[in-house]
């Protein structure tokens, strides 16, 4: 589990430290950096996990080439590329089973050349009070970074400035390495959602050995058929909670086309079958939140982006309960992003009886940057109109933000 966040030198977080509890809700005003905050995660994540930083920064990881990771000076990225060299760190700290570990990475680009070196690594255990034990696992040194193996085993010395991490160097396994291992397992298991129901979800796959729906949920078909023929019960909650959120739909299955060996999502829905090529958005993207709920394969953190879009405001609550089982009945760390206050609403008033378990964290930028307040509401101070405020941004676009709040605007 994550327990603490902080990003330096990423995009608009120049520098953002947040406290993640079990289920943590991140709410503001468009172009905050709510997102920035959630990539953030899924690039620490992918460097720690993928053979190398060009990898990580490649595709589906972030949104924009590999040098606009890095948070632009005054000039922008005109600015940037006049630099020599931009950097990045990334720290975390995480509890796993009883030990907590903290977690730190710093990532150097070369604006010129685009190459991308780690300039920085370190991971130590904490004690009780969060204070690094003695002796840390890794840590730089003189230019080289020492690597201890298990708590009276020799140093070793890694030279800086691979162009991967040594948390992603499976070499680095077994007994002797067990917390690097343990690390990378936990950075295995995060999953971060941008569903795209327009195109990706909708295009026919074949068959595949997939445990996730994917970033963009582009293998709901191959996944849900997975279930389907491996895990009957959980595929059995995926279709009785969908019809559960949109009513109308009676039936879910994934067929095979056996002439094109390519799969098919198909929805009964008042009585008509549907493929999902031409279902509704909305119903997607709540099949896609059913289909990571039910997923028996992975149990890490998951972050989702604004999983109340097209869905009906009536249903928010329902959606709302499905997010908070996920986190609180399941245990599964959930961060989600969203710009609607019904949402929070239905959100504060179903976690009432569990909330130091949950966190509500208002993003906003200011001229520096994006900056995290956490909204205590211990004793219901947290009113709606605090709520609204929080969504409400201080620079000019407030404007609108303030008319979609009153309903007079359409997000
Ligand atoms: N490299 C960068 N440096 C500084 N700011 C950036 C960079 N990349 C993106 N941004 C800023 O981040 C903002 C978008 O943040 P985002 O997380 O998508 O907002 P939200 O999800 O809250 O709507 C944009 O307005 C953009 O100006
Ligand atoms: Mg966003």
């Amino acid at each position: 589990m994550l327990t603490r966040l902080r990003a330096r030198g990423f995009k608009s977080l120049i520098d953002v430290e947040l406290t993640l509890p079990q289920l943590t809700v991140l709410f503001g005003p468009n172009a905050a950096g709510k997102s920035n905050i959630i990539e953030a995660a899924q690039l620490l994540s992918a460097v720690t996990t993928r053979l190398t930083l060009a990898d990580a920064f490649d595709g589906f990881t972030i949104r924009g080439n590999p040098l606009e990771a890095f948070a632009f000076p005054a000039g922008g990225l005109p600015a940037l590329l006049e630099r020599s060299r931009a950097g990045l760190t990334l720290e975390a700290d995480l509890a796993l089973g009883e030990e907590t570990l903290r977690y730190r990475v710093g990532i150097q680009m070369r604006p010129e050349s685009g190459s991308l070196t780690v300039d920085d690594e370190y991971l130590t255990r904490l004690d009780r009070h969060g204070v690094p034990k003695h002796g840390a696992l890794i840590e730089p040194d003189d230019g080289h970074l020492v690597v201890r193996r298990s708590a009276r085993g020799r140093p070793v010395s890694e030279q800086l400035g691979y162009n991967y991490t040594l948390i992603s160097d499976r070499r680095l396994s077994g007994e002797r390495y067990e917390h690097i291992e343990r690390c990378r397992r936990e950075f295995e298991q995060w999953r971060v959602y941008y569903l795209d129901p327009r195109v990706n979800m909708r295009a026919p796959r074949p068959p595949r050995e997939v445990r996730d729906i994917g970033v963009l949920g582009q293998d709901i078909a191959p996944y849900l058929h997975r279930l389907q023929v491996e895990h009957p019960e959980p595929f059995a909650a995926v279709k009785r909670t969908l019809s559960a959120l949109i009513p109308g739909i009676r039936n879910l299955e994934v067929e095979l086309d056996e002439k094109r060996g390519l799969l098919d999502i198909a929805i009964e829905q008042e009585g008509r079958r549907v493929s999902s090529r031409i279902v509704s958005e909305g119903t997607l993207r709540v099949l896609a939140v059913c289909a990571i709920a039910a997923n028996p394969w992975t149990h890490g953190l998951v972050a989702f982006e604004e999983p109340e879009n097209g869905v009906h405001p009536r249903r928010l609550e329902l959606l709302a309960q499905l997010l908070k089982s996920i986190a609180i009945d399941q245990g599964r760390q959930l961060i989600v992003t969203t710009h609607s206050p019904l949402f929070c609403a239905a959100m504060l008033r179903l976690t009432a009886g569990c909330r130091e378990q949950m966190a509500m964290l208002n993003v906003q930028r200011d001229a520096r940057g994006t900056t995290v307040k956490q909204i205590e509401f211990a004793d219901s101070l947290f009113e709606s109109g605090e709520l609204a405020e929080g969504f409400s941004s201080q620079t000019a676009d407030g404007i609108f933000e303030g008319l979609i709040l009153r309903g007079i605007l359409d997000e």
